[in-house]
């Protein structure tokens, strides 16, 4: 078995525990770590007997890591959207989701399943499993699923992926408007409430904008040109990924939104690429530099396929650098900063819209994902030491001290040779020791995209 073959395994539907269970540690849990690790990401792959065709297409499926006094718990549950609850009670899938399709009448006018399978939102003490689109769903302390709900007043849809500013405390995310022309909102969201700051048309049915970033005065949004045909799928004809196109002529928009002046939104087009995730971003002088990985298209129908990827096949993906954008005027300057393929870039938030000096990112390893930090001091980029039959998703970062590295570095794991699930907690000071703990869970959970660390108290 190779080891693609052997990850292939941990694409299995996840085994809901009922409440929290103990985990097996082992070296020795930090004494100052206290706080829930909070994971999303596709989790059922397949319901009443239909198997979703896609990675992105599955329902999702949460899981929270409870650290405190040196021990540790976890949990895991489907989040249960409003249309799987419709399934559940018809007994059979009735909807269209991502690649997956349905009958044709029950596609028409793009109708289908918004998965919240992408990531998890901690605002004022709640918990939210957050997708492509629609509203957030509220998680509670037993992870069970609310009622869709909006954060800000007059929301249709909230995205995946926010930033926090850290001298403030707002949050700042995005959500689409779909209609004859679509629309993207930015949302500011503060402890005592929220509002829209900017909306903004977009330049064609242009729906999937993944990330934001946050650049100290400012945020910055990139469109890139990936289209639906909006006919077959109104028509029913095909389901939304199917319906994509990328139209690389009409180049990525920039939106840059100044966060004292909305209004004054600059949008601006440069050459075509397609990113999934930003790192951090900053002002430098006049310009805005943005870490970002990079890759020179996206063909979503094609990458991705559950069954290639249980089967252990390596995708055939265009390269995904991690790389330096600084935005000057209304251009572009592209900087490639370390070799191979990468993804996940995550930088200490207390730096968010700062410069900072360091990024972990995930290397993926001819279809195994590493983990590493890259240095902007020095251009060095060095792995993590979790062992060769480890799998690893994206990190969280806890502060430990004051210093950017003095922090702990926790990320969800697989140890595809054994077939077993947990988390390791790394000293982000050094890398390359092997982690202060390891922990296994007893039960089964499937690679995760995101979430993130919520500190006890
Ligand atoms: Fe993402």
């Amino acid at each position: 078995m190779t080891p693609t073959q052997a990850l292939g395994r941990a694409f299995r539907s996840v085994e809901p525990t009922g409440g929290f269970v103990p985990v097996t540690v082992e070296g020795a849990l930090p004494d100052g770590l206290a706080g829930t690790l909070w994971r999303n990401g596709p989790g059922l792959f397949e319901l009443f007997g239909r198997p979703y065709r896609h990675w992105f297409d599955a329902d999702g499926a949460i899981t929270a890591l409870r650290i405190a006094d040196g021990r540790a718990q976890v949990a895991s549950a489907v989040v249960e959207c409003p249309k799987l609850a419709e399934e559940r009670a018809a007994g059979r899938p009735l909807y269209a989701s991502g690649q997956t399709r349905t009958a044709w009448w029950r596609m028409v006018g793009g109708r289908g399943k918004a998965v919240r399978n992408i990531n998890v939102l901690r605002w004022q003490g709640e918990t939210f499993a957050l997708a492509e689109g629609g509203l957030p769903i509220p998680i509670d302390e037993h992870l069970g699923s609310g009622a869709p709900r909006a954060l800000v007043p007059d929301q249709p849809s909230f995205h995946a992926h926010s930033r926090v500013d850290p001298k403030s405390g707002a949050l700042y995310g995005f959500g689409i408007e779909y209609g004859r022309v679509c629309h993207l909102s930015v949302y500011r969201l503060e402890p005592g409430g929220g509002a829209r700051i900017a909306r903004m048309p977009l330049p064609g049915p242009r729906v999937l904008v993944h990330d934001i970033a946050f650049a100290g005065d400012a945020v910055i949004v990139m469109v890139h040109p990936l289209d639906i045909r909006v006919v077959p799928l109104m028509l029913g004809l095909r389901s939304p990924l199917e319906s994509l196109v990328w139209r690389p002529e009409q180049g990525t928009e920039v939106f840059v939104v100044p966060l004292a002046a909305p209004e004054a939104t600059r949008r601006f087009t440069i050459p075509a690429f397609y990113s999934f995730h930003f790192g951090n971003a900053f002002a430098d002088g006049d310009a805005y530099v943005v870490d970002l990985c990079r890759m020179p298209r996206l063909d979503l129908d094609a990458e991705f396929s559950l069954a290639s990827m249980r089967r252990g096949e390596v995708p055939d993906m265009p390269p995904s650098r991690f790389t330096r954008v600084t935005l000057r005027g209304e251009s572009a300057e592209v900087e490639e900063l370390v070799g191979g393929e990468r993804d996940f870039p995550v930088a200490d938030a207390r730096l968010a819209g700062r410069r900072h000096r360091y990024t972990w990112i995930i290397e993926d390893d001819a279809g195994i994902n590493r983990l590493a930090r890259f240095d902007h001091e020095t251009g060095a980029c060095v792995r993590a030491a979790l062992g060769d039959g480890i799998h690893c998703g994206e990190v969280s970062v806890a502060p430990r001290g004051e210093a950017e590295d003095d922090v702990w570095i926790m990320a969800q794991v697989h140890d595809f040779e054994a077939d077993r699930v947990g988390a390791v907690v790394l000293d982000g000071a050094d890398p390359t020791r092997p982690p202060l703990a390891r922990l296994w869970y007893p039960h089964h959970v499937p690679p995760a995209l995101h979430g993130c660390f919520a500190p006890r108290g």
